[in-house]
């Protein structure tokens, strides 16, 4: 990227004007089996395809040209797990051993070149292994988070048919012990598609029992397939070909399988780790996600190792493990020179040491900047951190569909003036329009919904897993020649993008993407619930929380506390604690138009304490009243 330009309006001129050139350029970073002789075919696919000709391997991009160039005894993993008490780095050349073995190991097995492996895995090196080996094979990675359910884990399971299965007997939740296994095979039993194996990573935490003939021991299998030095080398793929499938949650219950492809991501975390992110190779780069959500897949795992920086992989929160100063004792230990987390941490961290007194404790000169992304990050948050640490604090915004940032601050290439607030501007690539719904655009300063303009850039998703159509009809139908963010905002008259939340039905719970539309499903299936429905309102900590309303059939009078414990439990159950439904308050009506849609946004604007207007359409104005009575009686509203 020597010649290219260096101002921010230049470069991200420059990559629509030239699409071919910008593009072709950046993935001079990546070392390919076929080279791209052309960036982009808009004749493939949805909306055209990157980067259609080339053909590499991510594993060896990410693992092993490090190993053989030069950076064998770097750390490329540092695991920092205060929940278990361990640390362990692995080296590059450490990782190129690990990653071979188990792609070795997953070919006896019988994965190959797109076959998938889904992954249900907490925050441990071994599943970070295994994302590689998978790439290793040119085999399809599913991971799923371990903070969801048996059933939505085997949503997954069916949708993605693995052949095998890695999952590690439990995770390690603060207050207790997730035993993983019970759930994977609950989950299995549930799903209409069964693996052919599954590995089982055994903690010592809760050590998992075993089904006989399908499932195998991690750390005994590996150490076999080492004696019969049954390694795997990188399988050259297309650039097209799948890396992974990573499900989000959509408008109904039923989860998107966001497809990412391999040439067009490499690319594009390449160029955003020296141009978005400033960060050097050989650096440390510290991710405060989870590898279940998109942030994780790529700045935890791709992006940091593609760069040849040093990750760390955090398995604890950030309060609690043990106290508010645990993301700065990890800067400072391990020399981060990048944060990236989600605003709630933030916001936790602040509410248990709001004048960042635990900073004194550590030394973070080599920390250059904080990125938050995930979730709007509220201006006084930011402002907060900004004082507490003293350097460049800085939002960014992004979805699953994306896999990289739409808009934010490139510190590598300019950095911009912060606004409190706003996520600065488009990334390369992404022609951002604000459309109302009609898809006209609105005059500058105006909210509508954000729209980006097709093709969309490199590490996008082509489409969606075994589900073209609904890929086409979720992002592509709403505003034909656009991509659909379902994000409503404004872009003011500097450019800067403001992004105020979602204009469907789902709602970010302390960072975690979950689908009211889903919620609902489960409490509908209550056998004492006539009908329901969900929102986000406003929480302190966590940006959004989910609270339900039902009205119960005629002629039940289950006491209103009972029924909502039984809702809370069925909602853990059935989705997961992730979603942290908590509140389900029985009433006599659901405000609805005369047509019977219910009025969703004005509950929500009763919840938060915010004025609202009589929606004209209302079938009877008592009902609002009566909802918002409920929710006074629970604290909740003005
Ligand atoms: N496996 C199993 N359970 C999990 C889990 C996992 N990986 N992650 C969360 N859970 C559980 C929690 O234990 C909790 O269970 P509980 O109801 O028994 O208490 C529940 O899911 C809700 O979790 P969460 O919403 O995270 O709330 P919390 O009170 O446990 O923690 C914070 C609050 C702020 C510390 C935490 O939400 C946090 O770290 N947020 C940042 C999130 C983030 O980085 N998101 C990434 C998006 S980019
Ligand atoms: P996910 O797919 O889980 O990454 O969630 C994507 C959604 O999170 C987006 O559609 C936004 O609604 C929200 N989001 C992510 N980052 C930001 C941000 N920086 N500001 C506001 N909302 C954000």
């Amino acid at each position: 990227m020597t010649d290219a330009p260096r101002r921010y309006a230049d470069l991200h001129a420059a990559s629509l004007a030239d699409r071919e050139g910008f593009w072709l350029d950046a993935a001079r970073a990546i070392d390919w089996d076929e080279a791209p002789t052309r960036a982009f075919d808009e004749a493939q696919g949805a909306y055209g395809r990157w980067f259609p000709e080339a053909r590499l391997n991510v594993c060896r991009n990410a693992v092993d040209r490090h190993a053989e160039g030069g950076r064998a005894d770097q750390p490329a993993i540092i695991h920092d797990s205060p929940v278990t008490g361990t640390q362990r780095t692995i080296t590059y050349g450490q990782l190129q051993d690990e990653v071979s073995v188990l792609a070795g190991l997953l070919a006896d097995l019988g994965v190959g070149h797109g076959d998938r492996v889904v992954v249900y895995m907490p925050m441990v090196p071994e599943a970070l292994f295994t994302m590689l080996a998978c790439a290793r094979l040119g085999a399809i990675h599913s991971v799923v988070f371990g903070g969801f359910a048996a059933n939505e884990l085997a949503a997954r399971i069916e949708d993605a048919a693995p052949k095998v299965i890695l999952a590690a007997s439990c995770g390690i939740e603060p207050t207790r012990v997730v035993a993983y296994k019970p759930l994977l095979d609950a989950a299995i039993d549930r799903s209409a598609h069964k693996p052919e194996a599954c590995l089982i990573l055994q903690r010592p935490q809760a050590v998992a029992d075993m089904t006989e003939g399908r499932d195998r021991d991690w750390a005994t299998s590996v150490a076999q397939a080492r004696r019969d030095g049954r390694r795997a080398d990188p399988v050259p793929v297309a650039a097209t070909d799948p890396l992974y499938i990573l499900y989000t949650s959509g408008t109904t219950g039923r989860p998107k399988g966001v497809v990412r492809d391999s040439g067009g991501y490499c690319v594009a975390l390449t160029w955003s780790m020296t141009n978005l992110y400033d960060v050097a190779p050989g650096e440390v780069y510290f991710c405060a996600s989870d590898i279940g959500w998109v942030v994780g897949h790529s700045y935890i795992v791709y992006a940091p190792l593609l760069h040849g920086c040093t990750t760390v992989l955090y398995e604890g929160k950030p309060v609690g493990t043990p106290d508010a100063g645990a993301f700065w004792r990890v800067a400072a230990e391990h020399g981060v020179s990048t944060l990236f987390t989600a605003p709630t941490a933030l916001r936790a961290i602040k509410k248990e040491d709001p004048r960042a007194q635990k900073l004194a404790d550590y030394d973070l000169s080599r920390l250059r900047a904080l990125f938050l992304a995930g979730e709007r990050a509220d201006p006084d948050s930011v402002a907060w951190a900004e004082r507490a640490l003293g350097k460049p604090v800085i939002d960014h915004w992004w979805q699953t569909e994306t896999g990289w940032a739409i808009a934010g601050n490139p510190l590598g290439v300019e950095p911009l003036p912060v606004k409190h607030g706003s996520t600065a501007k488009p990334m390369p690539g992404y022609d951002l329009h604000v459309l109302d719904e009609a898809g006209k655009p609105v005059p500058t300063g105006t909210m509508g919904t954000i729209a980006l303009k097709l093709p969309l850039p490199p590490s996008c998703l082509p489409t969606l897993w075994n589900a073209d159509e609904r890929f086409r009809q979720s992002y592509l139908t709403t505003f034909p020649g656009y991509y659909d963010t379902s994000d409503a905002g404004v872009v003011d008259a500097d450019g800067y993008v403001t992004v105020l939340g979602r204009t469907d039905d789902i709602i970010n719970v302390a960072g975690h993407r979950l689908s009211t539309g889903g919620m609902e499903a489960v409490l509908a299936s209550h056998p004492d619930v006539a009908e329901c429905a969900v929102i986000g309102i406003r929480d302190a900590l966590k940006g959004e929380a989910p609270c339900g309303f039902v009205v119960l059939k005629s002629g039940v009078d289950k006491p209103p506390e009972v029924l909502e414990r039984e809702l809370v439990a069925k909602v853990r159950d059935e989705i997961g604690p992730v979603a942290a439904f908590r509140l389900a308050l029985t009433v006599g009506r659901l405000p609805k138009t005369r047509s019977g849609k219910i009025l969703r946004a004005t509950m929500k604007r009763i919840a938060d304490g915010e004025d609202f207007a009589m929606p004209p359409t209302i079938e009877d104005p008592a009902v609002l009243e009566e909802i918002g009575v409920s929710l006074k009686e629970r604290g909740i509203g003005g």
